[in-house]
């Protein structure tokens, strides 16, 4: 009898909610690097959060979720809270902080990314955010970088052919290095692409070229040289 009912619940759940559940191919994960985003953009662009410090290291920015080969459309109406990810603040504060000016706590940018990315993902406020950052430290581009021996440095240009394949070199796959704009030779970030369940780097079904000069920059990131700019609205934004 029990059985019947669950068997019958499920059943119905099944067909009530199979056309609402957004069918997610994979991820397309996006990491900011804090040196040449900050090495490139005008004086002013880069500062210090108001809450937390970034790590000198990939920043997550946004993991957006494709069906095919575009963004999901799928999206539920769920708004941002951010009492989800409470236990996790930390983590967020450190990789994924908003370095833009005005000086922020990150919740802006949270917040549109959820709206963007995470209400399309088919997961809910806490594990979009838990599983970004999980990713974003098993794939560990930074220390798989230096271990390829592309290390920051202001003086030394690598040519981009070779940051491709170091990534290649470990993950089987080719990322898309991120130089801001065409022919940009400062590294500001890159994406890889990463399962439905955001647990392993896949191979990109579509990847585009990239808009790096074939020689670039890796800028060191110094957390300590952002400026401290704060403004009023910013500070309504904290809590
Ligand atoms: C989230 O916080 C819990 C508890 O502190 C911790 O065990 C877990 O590793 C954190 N998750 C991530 C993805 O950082
Ligand atoms: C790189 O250049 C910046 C800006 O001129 C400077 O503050 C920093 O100390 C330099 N870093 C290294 C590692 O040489």
């Amino acid at each position: 009898m029990a059985t019947h009912s669950g068997l019958a619940l499920f059943v119905i759940a099944l067909a009530c909610c199979a056309s609402l559940v957004p069918a997610v191919d994979y991820f397309r994960l996006v990491l900011l690097w804090p040196g040449g985003f900050c090495a490139t953009n005008a004086q002013g662009q880069c500062c210090k959060p108001q809450t937390g410090y970034p790590r000198v290291d990939f920043l997550v920015n946004r993991l957006i979720p494709y069906t095919g080969s575009s963004p999901s459309s799928s999206c539920s109406n769920v708004p941002f809270n951010i009492n989800e990810v409470q236990s996790n603040l930390t983590d967020l504060y450190n990789y994924w902080p908003s370095i833009r000016c005005p000086s922020n706590n990150g919740r802006r940018l949270w917040e549109s990314v959820w709206q963007q990315d995470g209400r399309c993902s088919g997961l809910s406020i806490r594990e979009f955010f838990l599983r970004a950052l999980a990713i974003r430290s098993k794939a560990n581009v930074i220390d798989v970088l230096d271990w390829k021996g592309i290390l920051p440095s202001n003086y030394t240009t690598y040519a981009l052919s070779e940051v491709e394949r170091a990534i290649n070199e470990v993950f089987g796959v080719t990322a898309y290095i991120d130089c801001g704009s065409t022919t940009g030779n400062r590294v500001q970030g890159l994406h890889l692409c990463v399962d439905s369940a955001v647990s392993n780097v896949i191979a990109c079904p579509t990847r585009p070229v990239s808009n790096c000069a074939s020689r670039v920059y890796f800028d060191p990131f110094m957390p300590d040289l952002l400026q401290e700019r704060y403004s009023y609205t910013s500070f309504l934004d904290s809590e």
